[in-house]
């Protein structure tokens, strides 16, 4: 059982960002994952994620996403989910950084019966790309923030996605109306998909908050 909101909110700023203690509350389920996105943003990933048969997320962090995907995935697809759990990546504050083993069990402690199935790689998105042959129908760049890194993400791993795939970009939308997100990933989606000459074979179908949505035409 969580703890009361009201407890939790009342905690103080040290307890609240400690990573031991943070990890020990999250592993016995006294606390959910650290919110990182918005509803809107939570309901477009369960929407372009509810018909995939393989999704990786990059960047987990405590897991917050990675709930959603469950929640909305079929029970026979695969969800990979890809971190280093080290500091860095430009998303997170300096010593902010989640411990695999209470993402792991916050993560699969919300799935509901058998799926969908859980590949854990606690490396660099870049490194497993080099590594990666299957085809994917959604991947989640919500990893290394900075813009070389984003930008590598896309280029590493974009021709992995299927025909009908997609691609989901997180805090990508700095600027835009009714929009939030990082430099980062902001210049590359804009470079890519906005302006006079936005990069063929692709169109942007869904965008909130800082989340913006790519698939193949
Ligand atoms: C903003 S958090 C992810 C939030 C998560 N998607 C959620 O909604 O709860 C960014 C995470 O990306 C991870 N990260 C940073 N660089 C990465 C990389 N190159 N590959 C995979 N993960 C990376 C960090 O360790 C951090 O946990």
């Amino acid at each position: 059982m969580p703890l009361p909101e009201a407890i939790r909110a009342n905690a103080p700023g040290f307890v609240r960002n400690s990573v031991r203690l943070r990890a020990a509350a999250l592993w016995g389920g006294l606390i959910p994952p650290r919110a990182m996105h918005s509803d809107a943003e939570a309901a477009l990933l369960a929407e372009m994620s509810r018909a995939s048969r393989s999704v990786v997320e990059i960047g987990v962090y405590e897991g917050s996403s990675a709930v959603v995907l469950c929640g909305a995935m079929r029970k026979d697809a695969a969800l990979h989910l890809v971190d280093p759990f080290t500091e860095g990546g430009s998303a997170l504050r300096p010593g902010q950084r989640a411990v695999p083993a209470a993402t792991r069990r916050a993560v699969e402690r919300s799935r509901t019966g058998a799926g969908p199935e859980l590949c854990w790689h606690l490396e660099f998105s870049q490194e497993l790309a080099r590594s990666w042959s299957e085809v994917v129908d959604l991947i989640f760049i919500d990893g290394d923030h900075s813009e070389a890194g984003c930008r590598e993400d896309w280029e590493l791993w974009n021709g992995f996605v299927g025909e009908e795939g997609t691609v989901v970009f997180h805090d990508a939308r700095s600027g835009h109306e009714g929009g939030v997100g990082l430099p980062g990933p902001t210049a590359v989606v804009d470079s890519l998909f906005r302006g006079s000459e936005p990069l063929p074979g692709w169109r942007i179908v869904a965008e909130c908050d800082s989340a913006v949505a790519v698939a193949r035409r």
